[in-house]
This record gives C-alpha cells, structure tokens and sequence, in this order.
C-alpha cells in the first residue's frame, strides 16, 4: 500500500493534519522571563519549522514552576502565558500545520541546567536558582541530583489539577492537539515505572497503583480539553534498567488510556535514571510504535532518527505507525517537506525552489536575474 506521507491526511477527532509527516515536542531553552515565549525566537522558530509539515508540537511546557526542568523552558499557569502561547499556535496554523502542544511536569528531573553552555545539563543547586524536586520516592534521577519530595495526595491532587488548567489554558490559546509528556522520566513516568516509584499507597505498588497518576491526569485533561480535539500521550514504552516499566506494562496500559480519553500514543523510550544505556540506530523505536499499533488497536507515532521521507513512508507502508514525527532531521533541515513538494511551500519560496538547485546547476534563471 503506498501512504506517501506527504500526500495521507490523518483525521483525528474533529481535527484533520494534512499530512503524517510531524514535529515531536523538542524544548529550545529559550524562554523569556515569565517561562514566556521570547517572540524574537518562538516565533520565527516554529513558523519556519511550520513549512509543509502536518503537526508541530511546540516543546515541553510546564503545568507548573516546579515542573521547569530548567528556568529556561516555557510554562503555562498564567493569563500572560497563555496569551503569548497564542501567537505561537497563530504563526503554526497560519502555515497550514495543526498547532500541538506538549504539558510536562519534569518530576524529580527538574531543577536542572539547560544542555548547552558552561555547567550544563546539571544539577541546579539553591544559590544558581535550583528548587526542590518532586516525585513519587524520595529516589534521585541520577548521582548529584536532589531526592524529590514523596509527593502527599494533596500534592498528587494538585498535580491533576495543573494539568487540567494548562489544559484549558491551551485550548484558549488556539492550540488543536495536545501531547501530556509521559516520557523521558518527567514526573508521569516517575510514577508508572518500578525504578523510580517505591510508594506503596494507592499511587504506587501494582500496576493499578502506579498507573493511577497518569490516567487521573488523561481523564482529568479530558474534561477541559475540548472533546473535538485530540489528546495524545507521549510514552517512554520501556526503561532501560532492570526491573523497570516494560513493553508489556505499555501495551497493557494503552487501551485504558484509550478508554479515558487519549486517542494517539507518541512512543518514545527510556529516560528514567541514569546511567542507562539504549540502543540506538535509523527508525530504532519504531517496532515499538509497530508492537504497540498492532497489540493494543491504538494509533501511534513513531519517532527517533527518521531522518528521510523515504524511512517516513515505509513505516507507514509496514503498519508500523499512523504518524511520523522527525526532530533533528527537521531542527537542521525545515524545508524537507517542501522541497519534495514545492506546492507545501509558501508562495514566496515556490520558484526558488523550481530554478535554484541544491545539485548540481539546471541552468534555469528566476525571471529578475
Ligand atoms: C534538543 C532536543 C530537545 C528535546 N526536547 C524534548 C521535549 O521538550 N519533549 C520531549 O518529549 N522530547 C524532547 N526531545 C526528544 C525528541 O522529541 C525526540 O523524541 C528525539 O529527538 C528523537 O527524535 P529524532 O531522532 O528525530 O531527533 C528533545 C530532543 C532534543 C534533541
């Protein structure tokens, strides 16, 4: 079957993306003061990443102060905020993608440092701005990081509540699509994975205790995300350490996410405490967007070094995926979608496209040389 992914609209809910090809969330430390988008940055960052593409999910935004991972990253708890945010969703769906969102709460990572400059990626301590984590188990993420707080139910509850703010906050904001990070170690996954959840009340222990958080958080967001629009929860599908969340745990966890509301799962991996090792390699977590789609009847969208159309459309073709997201490849590259169907392209660059060669010289000159 050919599903070119340039050319296979999705339809999910009342929201229709033109194409499969999407932008995963990827946080570009560049928040003004406030956690507010600096319009210098945003906002030509994310319309040229907005060019022919089907989805643009803007970077990890947190639900609270304390869910930052770094004083860097945007938030969403505040009237300015979602103000500003709107911009963004304007400029994305000004180029034709559907404007996404990603909520985060960085759990026991946050506090950190942004991943480039001197002393990045680590540790915040009190006097360069750092804050208390917080967690399921007072377990630190990694050597030299703080041990979260436990959080209390009340602590819990408020967490759901944030989350279900932020929620409404960016469907004022004009966002379509929304993404719950539930990966990468944030505090959602903190809680589903054995490695780093040793509470043994209702939110900890079993499967059904350490699940709790997440799906209080889906079905919670479900009531103040408008019920036309699509919510998508982005998984690590497995840890990396012994003992730790599995892909089982995944597939066994999708169709309850399903029945409290998410309707895509974005299938990441790892991130639950360092060190760990993954592997690595072209479209690596891809089967696991495949195993899940196949034994769970949930879409996904696979992501992790697809860095080519061509990759993009096998894995459509295989079943392995219904969406493609491309993060690198497109932070360095926008133009790909464009450049292999110049009519995605805005009116402005259409002829360049046609004369100007990124090979060798056609010969062709724009009508003004
Ligand atoms: C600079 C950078 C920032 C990222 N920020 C986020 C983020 O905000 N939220 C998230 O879920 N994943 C984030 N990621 C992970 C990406 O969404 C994506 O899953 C990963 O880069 C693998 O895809 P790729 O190989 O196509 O880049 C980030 C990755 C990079 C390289």
């Amino acid at each position: 079957m050919i599903m070119h992914p340039l050319s296979t609209p999705l339809r999910l809910r009342e929201v229709e993306l033109r194409n499969r090809i999407g932008l995963p969330a990827m946080s570009t430390y560049q928040a003004a003061a406030g956690n507010l988008p600096d319009p210098r940055w945003h906002l030509p960052h994310y319309l040229t990443r907005s060019i022919g593409m089907g989805l643009v999910i803007v970077e990890a935004t947190a639900v609270a102060p304390e869910g930052l991972a770094t004083p860097h990253d945007l938030g969403l708890w505040d009237d300015e905020q979602t103000k500003a945010l709107a911009a963004l969703a304007d400029v994305i769906a000004d180029q034709g993608a559907v404007p996404g969102l990603q909520l985060s709460h960085a759990g026991r990572k946050a506090s950190r440092s942004r991943p480039f400059g001197p002393g990045g990626d680590a540790p915040l301590a009190e006097a360069d701005g750092g804050w208390q984590p917080l967690g399921p188990s007072p377990l630190p993420f990694a050597d030299g990081y703080r041990a979260p707080t436990s959080m209390t139910p009340a602590q819990l509850k408020e967490a759901v509540r944030q989350f279900a703010a932020a929620a409404a906050r960016a469907a004022t904001a004009g966002f379509r699509l929304l993404e719950l990070h539930a990966g990468h170690g944030r505090l959602l996954h903190s809680f589903l994975s054995p490695i780093a959840n040793q509470h043994s009340d209702a939110y900890g222990g079993d499967f059904t205790g350490r699940t709790r958080l997440l799906r209080q958080v889906v079905r919670a967001v479900r009531t103040t995300w408008p019920a036309e629009l699509p919510l998508v929860v982005r998984l690590s599908v497995r840890d990396f350490l012994p003992g730790g969340w599995s892909l089982e745990d995944t597939i066994r966890l999708v169709p309850l996410l399903a029945d409290d509301g998410a309707d895509l799962i974005d299938c990441t991996s790892g991130g639950i405490a360092r060190p760990e090792t993954r592997p690595t390699g072209p479209a690596w977590q891809a089967p696991y967007a495949h195993a899940v789609r196949r034994d769970s009847g949930v879409p996904t969208a696979a992501v992790g070094k697809i860095t080519t159309l061509e990759q993009a459309e096998q894995l459509l073709a295989e079943g392995a995926c219904d969406l493609v997201l491309m993060g690198r490849a497109l932070l360095v590259d926008p133009m790909l979608p464009a450049r292999h169907d110049h009519s995605l392209a805005p009116a402005p660059y259409q002829r360049a496209l046609a004369t100007t060669t990124v090979g060798p010289d056609d010969g062709h000159l724009p009508p003004e040389l």
